[in-house]
């Protein structure tokens, strides 16, 4: 049961705005992990969003988008705005910049300009207000991922000493890499304003424990209950646990098979034939591991010539903060593999990688899971992954799911998928050839064991334990004691 009042708040709203071909604004679902687990809790609750709506000013004409769109949706959302500067300095800046690379153990990609962190504070003092705008006694204010650690102890400084629970949708850093962090301290302090913190993984929970332990001596952790509790002189404890976040399987089942989806299905399998279509679906980001993927890809085509003619990587990138250049050079080192592997293999008819940048509709992508013999998840480190929750759903009855084992997912779904590291190369595409040659029987066994565990540990079971640990109340009230 889900409270009546409840408040999420991210930097993104779950829809983005875009120009249509004559420069009418209209709403598109935005991507990504976090919008994908928490729309249909939203949705359920008829609570509230507050986040960014991806444009630039204040726009009147945005507040009316989202107002309309309010109806279909099932929940209110309110926009903030944000300046150019913001954008660059809070978003790209400190958020995708330092917080995104560092956390994902890639410390050679971060650019730690001491200019981006006020901007970070004053972005994070404007949601709070936001929210101060629009809570109640009775909202349960529940803040989402790294760019906006700070929200809760703005809140406080606003006067507002409400119960807050703050979820981490990416990994928690490794103590040696944490301390590289310039703004270390605040970043802990800023987590400990919240009076529940969720990570993904037991992992990241540790990580961050140490974390607290090495750094702020003068709190203690009382191990005793069922989730830990830093205790601090000066402010409410703070609880923390691990909720692995999941989807609605129930939901992206039903979905993936509509007479649309059949339809388009049968165009893709059509379209192959008889060859094994290999299956990747990424935001454009360098933590996911595309180009070792393509090389390994390349390795299994030169390893066991005879597979090629008899099987095809399809390639999913959605486009991604293409405005940093770590993006914009990931997006040039990808086409240029795309285009070499292509050019090196095809044959009279068969192109060995598909390449396909730019979102999907939600329909062919469910098309495309349902085509795939198999799900090729490399990420170098990853949060979660709901690609593989997905695919393992919506995938053939006899699908694999090759899966890294830096993925959050991994903890849950090693056991029923090939688990790969990334970085080796030449291991996945063994990875690879033995999910073309895995025996039938074999690969439904484990397609059914993942599905298992998905519809138990699914996106309903996560909200339930956050909010349980919490003590919320249906009301959205806090159970005091
Ligand atoms: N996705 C999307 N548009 C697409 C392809 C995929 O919105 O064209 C979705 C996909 O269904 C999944 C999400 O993007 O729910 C990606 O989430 P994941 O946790 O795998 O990675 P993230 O992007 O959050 O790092
Ligand atoms: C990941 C992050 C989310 C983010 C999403 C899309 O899932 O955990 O917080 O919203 O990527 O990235 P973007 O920068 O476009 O919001």
């Amino acid at each position: 049961e889900l409270p009546n009042r409840l408040m999420i708040v991210s930097n993104r709203l779950p829809i983005s705005i875009a120009e249509q071909a004559d420069g009418t604004p209209t709403i598109k679902p935005a991507s990504g992990g976090l919008v994908t687990a928490l729309d249909p809790i939203l949705r359920q609750a008829r609570g509230t969003w507050i986040g960014w709506s991806g444009t630039n000013e204040a726009d009147q004409t945005v507040d009316q988008l989202l107002e309309h769109a309010a109806n279909s949706i099932g929940y209110s959302m309110h926009a903030i705005h944000l300046s150019q500067e913001e954008q660059e300095k809070f978003y790209l800046g400190f958020s995708n910049e330092i917080i995104w690379p560092l956390f994902h153990d890639l410390q050679s990609r971060c650019n730690f300009d001491p200019s981006y962190w006020t901007t970070y504070e004053q972005v994070n003092r404007k949601y709070a207000e936001t929210i101060a705008q629009h809570y109640r006694d009775d909202t349960y204010i529940w803040v989402q991922d790294y760019q906006l650690i700070n929200v809760a102890c703005e809140l406080r400084q606003l006067g507002i000493d409400a119960h807050i629970g703050f979820f981490l949708h990416i990994p928690f850093p490794h103590i040696d890499i944490f301390l590289k962090l310039p703004w270390r301290e605040q970043i802990l302090n800023g987590l400990l304003e919240y009076d529940l913190l969720g990570f993904q993984t037991n992992r990241d929970l540790n990580n961050f424990l140490i974390c607290v332990e090495a750094l702020l001596p003068d709190v203690e952790i009382d191990r005793s209950g069922e989730y830990p509790l830093i205790l601090h002189a000066d402010r409410n404890p703070t609880k923390v646990g691990f909720f692995p976040i999941s989807i609605d399987p129930q939901e992206f089942r039903a979905a993936a098979h509509t007479p649309n989806v059949d339809n388009l299905y049968s165009q893709i399998r059509e379209a192959f034939s008889e060859r094994k279509i290999i299956l990747g679906v990424d935001r454009l980001d360098y933590t996911k591991g595309i180009p070792d993927r393509l090389q390994a890809f390349s390795a299994l085509l030169e390893t066991y010539p005879e597979l090629q003619q008899k099987i095809s990587l399809t390639q999913v990138v959605v486009p991604s903060r293409e405005d940093i250049s770590e993006y914009a050079d990931l997006k040039q080192t990808i086409q240029q593999l795309v285009s070499e592997i292509n050019g090196k293999y095809t044959k009279i008819g068969w192109v060995p990688i598909h390449y396909i940048f730019r979102s999907l509709p939600r329909e062919e992508l469910l098309a495309y899971y349902r085509a795939a013999h198999a799900a090729l998840i490399t990420p170098l480190k990853d949060g979660m992954n709901l690609v593989a929750k997905e695919y393992a759903v919506c995938g053939p009855d006899d699908g694999v799911l090759i899966l890294s084992e830096f993925a959050g997912a991994a903890m849950q779904l090693s056991e029923h998928s090939l688990t790969v590291n990334p970085y080796d190369i030449n291991g996945t595409a063994q990875a690879l050839y033995n999910a073309v040659t895995m025996p039938r029987l074999e690969r439904i066994e484990h397609i059914s064991k993942l599905r298992h565990s998905i519809n138990q540990y699914d996106i309903y079971w996560w909200v339930d334990t956050f909010l349980q640990a919490a003590n919320v109340k249906r009301s959205g009230a806090i159970e005091q004691g």
